[in-house]
């Protein structure tokens, strides 16, 4: 537990956690600038719902009336809950109770997977990048390339293969969310599809541990940020702590039971040209349990050239310049120390 130990050189907040008790944190977990502001409870029950089974029905009217709910969903929000989504209870129960066993690891055994930079395919850390940022995050993470090869750590026994069915039950979810989004556009439904070159394109299973915390509104588990890819889907342990933002505001996001929850990433936007923002979110703490959260980021193919739509620009300008997702990827986690947004950069005039 050494490593652990001393707070410039916390390796695992859980960890560190478990050996600091109820004690104060270190103040490199201060986070002065982001104060628990505008969080505005009575929107919470307003976060739009999507039936996914709607979205697939053959009734052509049950599918052309959640295509526009998901186009409201995606421009007024960026973010709804998914429900019938067709995954199964049993696997998502099982896919977080590894996820627990791997953060409960010994330290000595998660090593082999310290983060070595943002393309490699396995890293475990915690916070977002300790050696580089001033204030640090109440989180560990594992993250890992699932698309297109998949890999994932060989322990603990069993983690692997549900986490290849989990992996390739949400690609295909994300799919059909797309093919609904490109029509929400006016898009064919393959659209986004063959022009992102998603059928190669990236995943990444991120599995994220917030440790309670003792002085939870001082510290932040993750700060305000948009996600690099087209669609993201979450899903918790029944613990809340996801925050998203709306119209200025912080809404807490309570999921419904097996629910995914979706967000729009900087990609989708882009593709777009604008019309579904890429939402900020952000995670908060508490004092009292561990929350883990599954955040699947879809994105397209790494070598693609992305921009807005083809289709879109028929009508209208470009309000975002093209470029390959590799080098967006980059320099999305190079702006996230600045708090900035990497759209800011390819963002026309
Ligand atoms: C993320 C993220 C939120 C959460 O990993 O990008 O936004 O609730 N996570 O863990
Ligand atoms: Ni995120």
């Amino acid at each position: 537990m050494a490593s652990a130990a001393s707070p410039t050189e916390i390796t695992s907040i859980k960890a560190f956690a478990e050996s600091n008790g109820s004690s104060p944190i270190p103040s490199t977990y201060h986070s002065l600038t982001e104060p628990r502001d505008d969080v505005a409870d009575h929107l919470a029950c307003s976060i739009p719902v999507i039936d996914f089974s709607h979205l697939t029905s053959h009734d052509p009217q049950i599918h052309a009336s959640t295509v526009h709910q998901l186009a409201n969903a995606c421009a007024q929000w960026g973010f709804f809950l998914l429900t019938n989504h067709g995954i199964s209870e049993k696997l998502m129960e099982e896919v977080m109770e590894k996820s627990h066993e791997f953060h409960n690891l010994p330290l000595e055994e998660k090593e082999e997977f310290a983060d070595k930079g943002p393309l490699t395919a396995i890293r475990h850390g915690t916070s977002f990048h300790p050696q580089a940022e001033k204030l640090h995050y109440w989180r560990d993470y594992l993250k890992v390339i699932t698309l297109p090869q998949f890999n994932f750590p060989h322990k603990p026994p069993g983690y692997k293969e549900v986490a290849f069915e989990y992996s390739r039950k949400i690609r295909g979810v994300a799919r059909e969310l797309l093919k609904g989004i490109s029509e929400s556009l006016g898009l064919d439904a393959e659209s986004i599809i063959e022009s992102t070159g998603f059928d190669s394109g990236l995943q990444i299973f991120a599995v994220n541990l917030y440790p309670p915390c003792p002085e939870p509104d001082l510290a932040v588990g993750l700060p305000p940020h948009s996600d690099h890819g087209l669609l993201t889907l979450l899903t918790q342990n029944g613990i809340g702590g996801l925050q998203v933002k709306h119209t200025g505001k912080w809404v807490n996001v309570n999921p419904l039971p097996n629910c995914l929850i979706v967000n729009t990433g900087d990609q989708l936007e882009a593709v777009s040209n604008g019309r579904y923002k890429s939402v900020m979110h952000r995670a908060v703490l508490n004092n009292r349990d561990t929350r883990i959260s599954l955040v699947l980021v879809n994105g397209p193919d790494l070598d693609k050239e992305i921009g807005p739509a083809l289709g879109l620009l028929e009508k209208e300008d470009p309000l975002f310049k093209t470029m390959k997702y590799r080098d967006y990827f980059e320099i999305q986690q190079m702006t996230r120390f600045a708090y900035k947004s990497g759209l800011d950069e390819i963002r026309l005039n």
